[in-house]
This record gives structure tokens, sequence and C-alpha cells, in this order.
């Protein structure tokens, strides 16, 4: 033990004076005096980055003279493998590189201030600390800087429901009831944090507001819908996909388009946009099928159904280009906002429009999609959103087969519908169907649900749930807040349920939370100890998001463990350890 301890103790010795030195000489100037000049061919083969730093005749500003400041010396590293470092005097210095990999840190080269440094990192996360106590009826986390749909694991955002479409686990994608409640949470959270969108109206019906050319043989009046008996757009025209009802635009900047729509048989629309620079149209084809999405060429297609009588549609044009562009494998051009207009609109085939709309923004619509999404395809005997895709989370733990709940989606689920609930003013369905989710709770993994019971005593809800149980952290505390979101937000007589999930679960949480601590860093699972397998160390992200989810729980529950345990970890982050006997 204490070999190992002396050599871990010499490596550390070597790249914290290495950092030092680091720092020292990319002060150019300064540190060529106070070292006593420095030869300025220092290593301009190896090392062109750090060529820089001794190039400009630095070494005739310090007048030459001993300019030879170490010696090459063999680092042999646990009489494993050699490495080349540097001997100065008592002192070696080992190469940045190795100690990368070595020790999984991290260091970069930054210039401010007029001079040039090397910045050192033990983690590469962030630590997000609440503004204020955690409101249900606000900010989910701190998902405001989420973009989930632009995530290259999502195909697409589905047409016919408005919410994305997965590839995480299976390529042809599928509506993964964890993501489509982390598009939801992230949009209602900007809608809280981001500036008032701009919006344009193109056409409502109403008034001649809309210059468009009509094909021969087709047709646009002005008409009272009788069931909405608001005024809207009669259009017709040949159902091909060319032609049809236009209306040029020469529209920057704003790309959410939103419309309400009811096609008579099989209509569809389509989007022109132009590259700014380089003049290039894309068409976005929006069409009567069951469709995800498909691409050729500059035609990018998106079903929406079949669905009769009046819906309202909004799409983010970006991002259905976007993944238009990843469907052809073109994905590695990014042609953003900035660079796009759109310039054009087509409808075809018969149908109606109103309300057509071009937005910087538009937040809550997807929200409502999603929340809509829940409540559509919630399963009415066990209140389950299924995960429709085979699962296996370690060797040695049985596969989840498709159609597995998440205690992790059911708490995601049940914080977009507590929050759909509270902002719509009480629309029943959300409620209804928030208090539906709780089911699962209640049932064992084996039995369909996602309970697991720590040593027979301690309930556990499961992100997954697996047989052995497997005990992951951060999805157990995302139900939590998915409790507690309803437990505060529900009518007191209906929160009871809620509630006592809600607080067996933080009892559970306080006793076995130290048992992720590794002193150093966390543990994603406790497979373990389940499995009898080795220890599955939490990645850096996910250690920050342990952290800042007990940052956040520690604003609704003062017991101090929660507090402490977190400031411990966020040390972590830092290179600090626990101490050692
Ligand atoms: C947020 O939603 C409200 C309606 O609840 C709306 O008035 C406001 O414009 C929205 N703001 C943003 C940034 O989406
Ligand atoms: C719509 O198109 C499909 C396929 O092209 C066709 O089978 C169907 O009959 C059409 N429906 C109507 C109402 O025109
Ligand atoms: C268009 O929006 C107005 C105002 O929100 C609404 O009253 C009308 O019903 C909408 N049109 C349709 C067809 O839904």
């Amino acid at each position: 033990m204490i070999r190992v301890n002396l050599k871990i103790a010499l490596l550390l010795t070597c790249f914290v004076v290495m950092l030092v030195m680091l720092s020292l000489w990319t002060r150019c100037g300064e540190v060529v005096h106070a070292r006593g000049g420095m030869n300025s061919d220092w290593d301009s083969k190896k090392s062109p980055n750090m060529q820089d730093t001794y190039s400009g005749g630095e070494g005739a500003e310090h007048g030459g003279g001993d300019v030879q400041g170490y010696e090459e010396i063999d680092c042999n590293i646990n009489g494993e493998f050699t490495v080349s470092c540097r001997k100065e005097g008592g002192e070696v210095y080992m190469p940045f590189s190795f100690l990368h990999k070595y020790f999984e840190v991290y260091g970069k080269l930054a210039t401010y201030d007029g001079f040039e440094r090397f910045e050192w990192s033990h983690s590469y996360s962030k630590v997000y600390y609440p503004k204020g106590k955690y409101d249900s009826r606000g900010v989910f986390m701190y998902f405001e800087n989420y973009n989930v749909e632009v995530r290259d694991r999502v195909k697409c955002v589905s047409a016919t429901e408005g919410v994305p479409v997965s590839t995480q686990w299976e390529s042809q994608g599928y509506y993964y009831p964890t993501q489509v409640a982390q598009f939801a949470l992230s949009h209602y959270s900007k809608n809280l944090t981001e500036p008032e969108p701009r919006r344009k109206v193109l056409e409502d019906g109403d008034k001649e507001m809309a210059q468009w050319s009509v094909p021969q043989g087709g047709s646009l009046t002005r008409e009272t819908d009788s069931q909405t008996a608001s005024v809207v757009v009669h259009f017709s025209s040949p159902e091909m996909l060319t032609g049809g009802v236009t209306l040029k635009l020469d529209h920057v900047l704003d790309f959410i388009l939103s419309l309400n729509l009811r096609l008579v048989g099989n209509g569809s629309f389509s989007i022109t946009l132009q590259s700014r620079e380089k003049r290039e149209l894309f068409y976005l084809h929006y069409i009567c099928s069951d469709l995800l999405i498909s691409a050729q060429d500059q035609h990018i297609y998106h079903g929406i159904g079949h669905v009769t009588g009046w819906r309202r549609m909004t799409r983010d044009l970006i991002v259905d280009l976007q993944k238009g562009l990843a469907y052809e494998g073109r994905a590695k051009r990014k042609l953003s906002r900035s660079k796009l207009k759109v310039v054009g609109l087509t409808f075809r085939g018969q149908g109606y429009l109103d309300n057509l709309t071009l937005s910087s923004s538009e937040h809550l619509a997807h929200f409502y999609d999603a929340a809509h999404w829940f409540v559509k395809h919630q399963d009415p005997d066990t209140g389950g959103w299924p995960n429709p895709v085979r699962r296996r989370v370690a060797t040695g733990m049985a596969d989840l087969e498709p159609g597995w709940y998440s205690a992790m989606g059911q708490g995601h689920a049940i914080s977009v519908l507590a929050r759909a609930y509270h902002h719509s003013g009480g629309d029943a369905q959300y409620l209804r169907a928030a208090l539906a989710g709780l089911r699962p709770f209640r049932v064992a993994s084996a039995d369909g649900g996602v309970l697991a019971t720590f040593l027979g005593k301690f309930p556990w809800y499961e992100e997954y749930p697996t047989r052995p149980a497997s005990f992951v952290l951060n999805g157990f505390i995302y139900s939590l807040l998915g409790l507690y979101d309803l437990k505060t937000i529900a009518p007191p007589d209906q929160a009871q349920e809620a509630a006592a999930l809600f607080e067996q679960g933080m009892v559970s949480l306080k006793v076995l939370l130290l048992l992720y601590d590794t002193g150093s860093g966390t543990v994603y699972d406790l497979r373990h100890f389940t499995l009898g397998a080795a220890p599955n160390l939490a990645r850096w992200d996910y250690h920050a998001t342990h952290v800042n989810q007990l940052l956040l729980l520690s604003t609704i529950d003062n017991d101090p463990l929660l507090a402490a345990t977190a400031e411990r970890w966020i040390g972590y982050m830092s290179g600090k350890r626990a101490a050692h006997n």
C-alpha cells in the first residue's frame, strides 16, 4: 500500500510542479528573466503549440546566457513502460499529454489579460447553484440550457406528434418517454427564462393580408369556418408536389412556423428555405403519411399522419432541415439560423388554414405538444409510458424487454403534466394522467413496475427496473422531483399518494446516498453490490448531475446530509479527495 501511495505522491508532485512551470513558461518575458534564460529552440519539433511561446526573438532579448535548463530523462511508470521527461536540478517534469491520460485530467493553453497560461481542470462538468428554493411551477433544474431536439440521437421531431423521436437504442427511431419529457421541460423552462418572442402573422383569414398566387385550376377564398366561427382561408389546387397555392416571402431570423390546418383528403404543404450566401434552395414538405422523415437531395419530407379536422402544428424549420440533412448523411453541414431565410410557402390539395405565423420561438406550443403526447400515450391500465426498445443495462442482468417502464420516465412525465395542469389553469386531463402515472411506483420491477427494495427494506424507484436491481442514483432523484412536483401542484386532497411516495423515497435516499461516494467521485449505480461486479464509476457529467440534484434537493429539504454531501462531491471535481487512513 505504502509503496503505491509513495509513487502516486511522487507523480502528483511531478505534475503539480509541471503545471506551475508551464504556467510560468507561458508568461514569456517575465518568466525567462526569472528563470535566467531559456533555449529558444526548445522542443520546436515535438511540440508545435509550445513553440509559439518561445518564438519571436526572446533569445536575443534575454541575451542568450544559460540556455540549457534541463536534461532529458526517462520516467519509468510502475515498472511497466517509459515516458520521456525532463529533469532540472532536483525536479522532474512530465509531459501533460501523459498526465492527461494517466489521471484523466484536462488542460489547455489559454490567452487572456495579455498573456498565455495553461489551464488545468480536474473535471469538465459544470455545477449549477440553485438561485432559490426549487419551485415546481418554475424552471425544471437547469433545463433551460438543454436543446433536446438538436441532439444527434434525436432522429427528428415527429410532425404527427410534435415530439422528438430517439435513435439512442434503436436506429429506426422510437418515442422515448424520458426524452419527450426533457424536450417538454426544456421548452417550459426556456419560456420562463428567454426574452419574449417575435411573431409575424402571415395570414389569419380575416384581412387580405397575404399576396397568394393561385395556379390555374386552383382557388383561394376566405370563409367563416362553422366549427371555430373564425374566418379562415380555403385553398384548393392539384395534389401534386409541384405547383399549389403559393406565398412568396423574404423572411429572416424567425423560423418557428405555426398554423391551424384542416386537410380534406391528401393535401400537403411545403416551405422553401434559401441559404443566404450560396442561394441554395431547400424544400421542407409536410405530407399526409405515417413516415417520420425522409430526404432526397434538397427535398425533406415529414409525415403529418392522416388527421381529419383542425389541428395546430408548430415546426422548428431549422431543426426539420438539419434532421433532413442528417438523414441524408449530410449532417456535417451546419446551416445556422443566421445563414437562412424563408422564401416561400405552398399549400396543395384541398384544405383550410388559419393563424399562419413565423416566430422566433414558440416554447409553450412545444411544451403542450409533449404534455398532450403523455396524455394520449399512457397505458390506461398500468399508468405507464412504455419504452418500446430492448435494453441491456449490464452483463449479468436480464435484458429489459420492450414495454418496460422507467421511474425516471414516469417522474419526468409527471413533472411535465403537473406543470401543464398548473399552467393551463387546472385542465383536469393533465392531473388525471399525472396521478395515474404514480401506479408503477407501487409495483415491483419483477411485476412490471419500477419498485426495487434495498435489502428488503428501503424502497427505490428504478430508472431501469432490472433484475437484479441496479439502483441508478440520478434517475431515482429525477423520479423524486416528479413526485415532489405533483405533491406540490395537485389539489391537497389528491396529493397524498405523491407525497407518501416522495417521503419514503427521501428516507431511502438519505440512507443509501453515501454508498455512491467513492472518496474521489461517485458511482452511477450499485451494480457492484447487486451483481458482485466492478463498480460503475460515474463519469464527470453524471457526477455533476448528482451534485446538481443534491443542491436542488437541499433547497426543499434542510437535512444537512444533502448539502454537506453536495459540497464534498463538488470538491472531488477539483481533485479533492476524502482523507485516507
Ligand atoms: C411564455 O409564455 C407566456 C404565456 O404563459 C407568453 O405570454 C410569453 O410570451 C412566453 N415567453 C416566452 C419567452 O416564450
Ligand atoms: C391519398 O393518397 C393515397 C396514396 O397516394 C391514396 O391511396 C388515397 O386514396 C388518397 N386519399 C384520398 C382521399 O384522396
Ligand atoms: C386562430 O386563432 C384565433 C385566436 O387565437 C382563434 O380564435 C381561432 O379559432 C384560430 N383559428 C382556428 C381555425 O383554430
